[in-house]
């Protein structure tokens, strides 16, 4: 028996019997797709029941008010859900005249409904044989196939999504979808997996390897920060300018740029004037212009810099000068080597 047969198998024996298995109606089937993305069946259960009874049809969600739809909701967290699936209720009765859409490409269509709910719809009310792709699909074949690629990354989903719609048994698509996700949730947990009595014990990759605990592999989403530059390009009437070297840990350690004033966010021109760091660079005020009116994003990999260069008319200049025919002669930041092919600062002087 193949992968999908021996799945079906198991199902046909194990299966939930849960409320929205006992009919094909889209409308019910996509009430408790939307509801279960939220929660765990046992407590999804009371919220579907309630939906179904309040607002048997789709006319009947539809014409609901807002704060009723919200109110029976409560208690399932992430209302903008519930927003949508208002008023996608209100989209099937307008442009659907009621009529739940019957393929995938239509269904994804309405609002708040991605792969996941449209290929959930769409197998299981209307035979498409599109595969689900959800937390507990994402373990089974991970484990089974001994698969690494992180779930989370761009390859992973698409390889997923891939590998998934190669198994599903076009036949029966809805079931097959089921019995996967069921076989996840109820056998391969994510914790203390039942591996010694699994139907696949003897051709599954990660319990050969020891590996069921690694996987599926999730990749830490590094947290992008956001820092926002302000470069000081002196121009002096001498033709000369400052440059420093980076010193310390940080990003650019020994590399030259021009006198850099941080801020924790964008700043104006004035804001810029009245920064306290300021000072150290002029002795009086002086002319100031910006040299990109739109910040230049330079993005590393765990910070994007948004990035001003000012240009600076000073009337003294501090002593770690420098003449500007000699700047091209020291290492800079590829941020810094960029401005300097455009600068001109014979042009940018004013
Ligand atoms: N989780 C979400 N929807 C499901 C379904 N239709 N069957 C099994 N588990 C699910």
């Amino acid at each position: 028996m193949n992968f999908s047969n021996q799945l079906i198998y198991w199902y046909l024996q194990n299966n939930r019997e849960l409320p929205w298995r006992k009919t094909k109606n889209p409308y019910f089937i996509w009430l408790s797709e939307i509801m279960l993305q939220q929660t765990r069946v046992n407590q999804g259960l009371s919220y579907y029941l309630t939906f179904t009874k309040e607002f048997p049809t789709v006319f009947d969600l539809a014409n609901a008010s807002e704060s009723k739809v919200l109110k029976l909701w409560q208690g399932l967290g992430y209302y903008s859900r519930a927003r949508n699936l208002h008023f996608s209720a209100k989209q099937v009765v307008n442009d659907y005249q009621g009529e739940f859409p019957s393929t995938y490409d239509e269904i994804k269509k309405l609002k708040g409904v991605g792969d996941y709910t449209a290929s959930a719809i769409s197998s299981i009310c209307f035979n498409e044989p599109q595969a689900v792709v959800d937390g507990n699909v994402y373990r089974v074949l991970s484990r089974y196939f001994g698969i690494k690629t992180p779930i989370n990354s761009t390859k992973g989903i698409k390889e997923f999504k891939e590998l998934a719609q190669t198994l599903i048994d076009v036949s029966q698509p809805g079931t097959f979808n089921q019995a996967i996700m069921d076989f996840g949730a109820l056998h391969c947990k994510p914790q203390n997996p039942l591996c010694d009595t699994c139907i696949f014990n003897s051709s599954c990759i990660a319990l050969k390897e020891q590996s069921i605990k690694d996987l599926p592999v999730k990749e830490k989403k590094v947290k992008v920060k956001k820092r926002y530059f302000n470069y000081l390009v002196l121009v002096s009437e001498e033709n000369e300018t400052v440059m420093l070297e980076r010193t310390g840990k940080g990003i650019w350690q020994g590399l030259y740029e021009f006198p850099l004033i941080e801020a924790t966010k964008s700043i104006n021109l004035t804001e810029l004037r009245s920064h306290p760091e300021l000072i150290n660079w002029m002795e009086t005020a002086k002319e100031i212009t910006v040299y990109n009116e739109k910040e230049i994003v330079h993005k590393l990999s765990h910070q994007h810099l948004y990035t001003t260069f000012w240009i600076v008319k000073p009337t003294k200049i501090k002593p770690q000068k420098i003449k500007w025919s000699q700047v091209h002669q020291l290492p800079v930041p590829i941020l810094i080597a960029n401005f300097l092919k455009e600068f001109n600062p014979i042009n940018g002087y004013f």
